[in-house]
């Protein structure tokens, strides 16, 4: 059954306030929680002015205790936990901080959803970091879970208490392991995101730089398709974890030329050695979501580059 009521965790981010918007759309209650160190309340200004639904910001940690305290009072009937670091540098230059939100954080969201009597959380699981260097392109759930980073570690190991909360206290959830998501409200001044820092470099006329030869492949998904995904997860696909990506994988190079003929930018990329540990090719299969979620992505990557354009320029004017 569709919930009434829903906190998302990290709602003032990116993906965080498309998937706002939409559960304010669909009729749902919604509470966002950020304590706004990548996110912000600028994301969150259709959210303020729709009205029609009961919609309220807190800015709170959701590594503190006034966190739990908050989800008592609430009472939601699914939190959507998004809140999280997720710049992979960060995390190999300091695990401890990573861990500290990525895990402690998702612990301490676990605990508050038991307290309080949630009935389900919906866990944003990495995709692209979950499965390593696999061979198996593109990568179904049954690969084996051997990340390269702290980062990818740390999502990963919420996987685990999910599973255990659901097999002790009947703390139904879904994780959605995400492939590369890009458009509107992805900052372009982030370590993640090589779309939106492309575009905004290329409306600006700067030079962009392209790690490696640029043969590199991403598996690109729309932000407004896993939104879907995730309104989709509140209701089904209970204890699974779901790839959700396109089942393609597009090179950086190509990317870049797709972008450069949007914006109408005519120079060439500036290309620097390899990044260490970056995998070659990353493309997730989504007939698991096709199954469980009748889900599928629609966007195509030039509809959903046009529209990531489109904002950055509005949002620069
Ligand atoms: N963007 C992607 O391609 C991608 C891919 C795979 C998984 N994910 C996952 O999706 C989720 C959202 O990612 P995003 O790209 O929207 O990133 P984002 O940085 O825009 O969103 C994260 C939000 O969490 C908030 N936050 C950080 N620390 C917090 C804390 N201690 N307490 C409360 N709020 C806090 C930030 O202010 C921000 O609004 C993350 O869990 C991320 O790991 C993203």
């Amino acid at each position: 059954m569709r919930p009434h009521s829903a906190i998302v965790t990290g709602g003032a981010g990116f993906i965080g306030s498309n998937l706002v918007d939409r559960l304010l759309l669909e009729g749902i209650e919604v509470d966002v929680v950020d304590d706004l160190t990548t996110g912000s309340l600028s994301n969150l200004a259709n959210a303020r002015s729709q009205g029609q639904t009961r919609f309220g910001f807190h800015k709170l940690d959701i590594t503190d205790v006034a966190f739990e305290e908050f989800v008592a009072k609430r009472r939601p009937e699914v939190i959507y936990h998004l809140a999280a670091q997720i710049d992979v540098r960060r995390s190999q230059i300091d695990p401890v901080f990573d861990a500290m939100l990525n895990v402690v954080g998702s612990v301490r969201v676990l605990e508050a959803a038991r307290k309080a009597g949630v009935s389900k959380v919906v866990y944003a699981a990495s995709g692209g970091t979950l499965y390593g260097a696999t061979a198996v392109i593109p990568t179904p759930e049954t690969e084996p879970h051997r990340p390269l980073s702290h980062y990818g570690v740390s999502k990963a190991s919420v996987l685990n208490y999910l599973a255990t909360y659901r097999e002790l206290y009947d703390l139904e959830f879904t994780a959605l392991a995400l492939a590369n998501v890009y458009g509107p409200r992805q900052d372009p001044h982030g370590e993640a995101g090589v779309v939106s820092i492309f575009s905004e470099l290329m409306l600006k006329g700067e030079e962009c730089v392209i790690f490696g030869d640029g043969k590199q492949s991403r598996d690109f998904v729309f932000v407004d398709d896993v939104v879907d995904a995730f309104f989709r997860a509140a209701d089904q696909a209970g204890g699974m974890v779901i790839n959700i990506g396109t089942g393609r994988a597009e090179t950086v190079e190509y990317l870049f030329s797709q972008l450069a003929q949007i914006c109408g930018y005519t120079l060439e990329p500036n290309f620097r050695p390899a990044r260490a540990g970056e995998l070659l090719v990353s493309s997730l299969l989504v007939d698991k979501a096709k199954l469980f979620l009748g889900w599928e992505p629609w966007t195509s990557l030039s509809e959903g580059l046009a529209l990531t354009v489109d904002w950055l320029r509005s949002s620069q004017q």
